[in-house]
């Protein structure tokens, strides 16, 4: 049994995926990437392998995704991480033609075809405003934890407009919320408010086709995707994977090179 494998990582997260011949995961890992991207790749796919009982030999080829992904020294080759969102995305649900990367530092709006190939990518400026790292700074500030943001802004019942368009300003605002005595519901759905509103606008410059899947991290978080939704005005595909749709994709990707070695094309003269 031959086994492909992606590994993303990420400028927040490293996520390692590692798949078999059908296409089908096998086993996972997700680490923080932390200040030794290289030590993250390698630690990643190694929990991957030990997850899913996978001798490193038996895997085929290795590619790297993400922004680390020159960092992934195992590696056989790299590819963009808007690729392999894209391939992931499609390979989870066949009829998605949008896709919404929403990481640590990025969001990306991408546009796909039927095969998962890239048409057209659209993503944030160098301001992280609307991207898990707004939500982190969130996160510190309000002192909650990252799985707990989403559904604590859930239960906002008056959401508080959040004015700064820059991270770095993030956590005065939502302290200063707090001083004027605003619930901290109401600040966190402000805060989902406004990163959601941000991704749409992203989401428009590609074109929101009838199907949109949300991957990375802040996937995760059921109060992002119910703002999205009701923003968009349609449901998007959520997958339980959603966070490893890069480094799934990335795997596919490496999974098409195993075959096509085995199958090589024949030049006649
Ligand atoms: N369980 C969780 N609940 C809510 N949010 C989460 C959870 N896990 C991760 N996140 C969010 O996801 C973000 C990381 O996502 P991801 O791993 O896709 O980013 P990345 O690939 O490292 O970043 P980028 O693509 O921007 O380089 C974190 O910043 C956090 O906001
Ligand atoms: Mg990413």
């Amino acid at each position: 049994m031959a086994y492909a494998a992606g590994v993303d990582v990420g400028s927040t997260q490293t996520k390692a995926v590692i798949i078999c011949e059908d296409g089908n995961i096998v086993s996972r890992a997700l680490i923080d990437t932390g200040a030794n991207v290289v030590k993250a790749a390698e630690k990643a796919f190694l929990l991957a392998l030990n997850d899913g009982n996978v001798r490193e030999e038996e895997v085929s080829y290795v590619i790297g995704t993400g922004y680390g992904r020159y960092k992934v020294t195992f590696g056989n080759t790299q590819i963009t991480e808007i690729s392999c969102h894209g391939r992931g995305a499609v390979k989870m649900f066949p009829g998605t033609r949008t896709v919404l990367d929403m990481g640590g530092q990025d969001t990306k709006a991408i546009s796909v075809s039927e095969a998962g190939e890239i048409v057209d990518f659209c993503m944030n400026d160098k301001c992280a405003a609307g991207t898990g790292r707004f939500l982190g700074a969130a996160s510190m500030a309000l002192d909650i934890p990252l799985d707990d943001l989403g559904p604590t802004a859930l239960n906002s019942q008056k959401p508080v407009k959040i004015s700064t368009t820059c991270t770095v300003f993030a956590e005065t605002e939502v302290l200063s919320w707090l001083g004027k005595g605003k619930k901290i519901q109401d600040i966190l759905m402000g805060v989902h408010k406004s990163i959601a509103s941000r991704s749409v606008s992203l989401l428009r410059r590609v074109g929101i086709s009838e199907e949109i899947t949300f991957t990375g991290g802040v996937a995760k978080n059921t109060g992002m995707i119910q703002v999205l939704n009701e923003t968009l005005e349609k449901k998007m595909n959520v997958s339980e994977d959603s966070h490893f749709m890069g480094a799934l994709g990335a795997a596919l990707f490496a999974l098409d090179h195993i075959v096509a070695s085995r199958n090589p094309i024949k030049v006649t003269a």
